[in-house]
């Protein structure tokens, strides 16, 4: 093989139209017949149809060998690049050479339909397929799509710790570890940290990895999920809900711009989601318990919605809905009461459209010290584990709020998927702790 060939990728052909080009990858998939023998070959960029006939190559053996490659083996492969509007991606490969890098055992994965749990067992090498290579596509599109918005509004990232001393979202889902002598549990959010650090940059988010022992095993769950937390000093419930709708349409905004193609691979319509344009609409907690009576559900006042409920109300809407001032009792021990209604508190949902469910969870936060202190009792949480939290309430407390927007939620909606465990490279569930 000559190596002085420019080095091409499959994302890039249409830079070599007409030259000769190296192309490293791994193959796909290939039928032939006697003298003409077609690889499909995909090098993480995309998949290119290869042409290679018996008359264009160096020698029959090569020809024959290259007939014989096991799929999923990694290839180098040497051609010309052809514009051809019919070929996926608009090109194609005129092969010279074809040489086997390391040669694949029997692929587990072939074109038959399988199972989600065998695909789920196989996941190390599912992630080369075409769906859940657009999927994950999508996610790395959305997740720089979120630090491009908050960057741009001026909020500061600061990370927040995995391992925590306290709770944040109830004890209920809490996953509990030895540490040294001590207890410690994995963090259920990092919102208590990012109020920290609201008092010392203003606004700012984290990013990282949560962990809740959920015992559901719904299409909406995992036990370890990824959520992005902004925290603004000086804020109040109205502007996390302005926050939330510029960053859902900002995000929408850029997979529309960058992934066409892949929502066109997962067959979503880009037109539901080009509608998602802001403002959204808002409707109290109260107003949604009146939506879900109209449709035959009662739900007694102080019940917080399941899924089935979210989505009777998200279908009551053509765009995402929020849901705010809550029964106290529905919601954690943090939220800032309602100066209007003492049974209330100051939390808000972002319910997604087409059943996705909630995609976000935040408000504005008690800052008096005194009631949370009474909020920390009422909940039997141990306030010598919050004792670091009530400074923040000693020393210059502001109205602040935050949102918590949890990414396979949100990145499962764009996709159209079903599960939240597609949008996740290797998801973490009741019954899932491999590959
Ligand atoms: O509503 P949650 O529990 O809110 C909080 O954790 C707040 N402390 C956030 C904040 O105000 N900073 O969770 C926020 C979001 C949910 O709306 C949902 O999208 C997602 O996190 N989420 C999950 N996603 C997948 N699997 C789970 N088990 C999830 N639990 C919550
Ligand atoms: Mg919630």
């Amino acid at each position: 093989m000559q190596t002085t060939l420019p080095l091409a990728s499959v994302k890039k052909l249409g830079e070599f139209v007409d030259q000769d080009v190296r192309l490293r990858g791994w193959l796909y998939g290939g039928r032939s017949s006697g003298k003409i023998a077609f690889l499909m070959i995909r090098d993480g960029t995309g998949v290119v149809q290869g042409v290679l006939a018996k008359s264009d190559v160096e020698d029959e053996e090569m020809f024959q060998a290259a007939r014989k490659i096991p799929q999923e083996s990694s290839i180098i492969v040497a051609g010309k690049v052809r514009q051809d509007d019919r070929a996926p991606g608009g090109y194609e490969l005129l092969l010279s050479h074809v040489e086997t890098y390391s040669e694949a055992g029997e692929y587990p994965i072939t074109p038959k339909e399988h199972g989600q749990s065998f695909l789920m067992d196989h996941r190390h090498l599912w992630l080369r397929s075409r769906l859940p290579h657009a999927i994950l596509s999508i996610r790395s599109s959305v997740e720089f799509a979120l630090r491009s918005f908050f960057d741009r509004e001026g909020f500061t990232l600061v990370d927040a710790p995995i391992f925590t001393p306290n709770a944040c979202e109830g004890t209920s889902t809490l996953f509990q570890t030895d540490y040294f002598d001590k207890q410690a549990y994995l963090t259920q959010s990092g919102q208590l940290y990012m109020e920290a650090a609201a008092a010392a940059f203003g606004n700012v988010y984290c990013f990282g990895p949560t962990f809740r022992a959920e015992k559901s095993k719904t299409r909406r769950h995992l036990t370890e999920f990824w959520m992005l937390e902004p925290e603004m000093a000086w804020a109040d419930i109205d502007d996390v809900m302005q926050l939330a709708e510029n960053m859902i349409a900002s995000v929408i905004g850029t997979v529309l711009e960058r992934n066409a193609a892949d929502l066109a691979t997962l067959e979503r319509d880009p037109a539901k989601l080009e509608a998602i344009r802001p403002p959204f609409p808002r409707i109290t907690y109260a107003e949604a318990l009146e939506v879900l009576a109209k449709q035959g559900k009662t739900l007694a006042w102080g019940d917080d919605f399941g899924g089935e409920d979210e989505t009777i109300i998200a279908n009551s809407f053509a765009k995402p809905v929020f849901v705010h001032r809550w029964p106290r009792e529905a919601k954690a021990f943090y939220m800032a009461p309602d100066p209007e209604d003492d049974r209330l508190v100051l939390g808000v949902d972002l319910i997604a459209p087409e059943g996705y469910g909630e995609i976000i969870g935040g408000g504005q936060r008690a800052d008096s010290l005194t009631y949370l202190e009474e909020q920390i009792a009422a909940h039997d949480l141990p306030p010598e584990a919050f004792e670091w939290y009530m400074d923040l309430r000693r020393f210059g407390s502001v109205p602040h709020a935050g949102f918590g927007i949890g990414l396979e939620r949100f990145v499962g909606w764009i996709c159209g998927t079903h599960h939240v465990r597609e949008v996740i490279p290797f998801p973490r569930t009741m019954n899932r702790l491999s590959p």
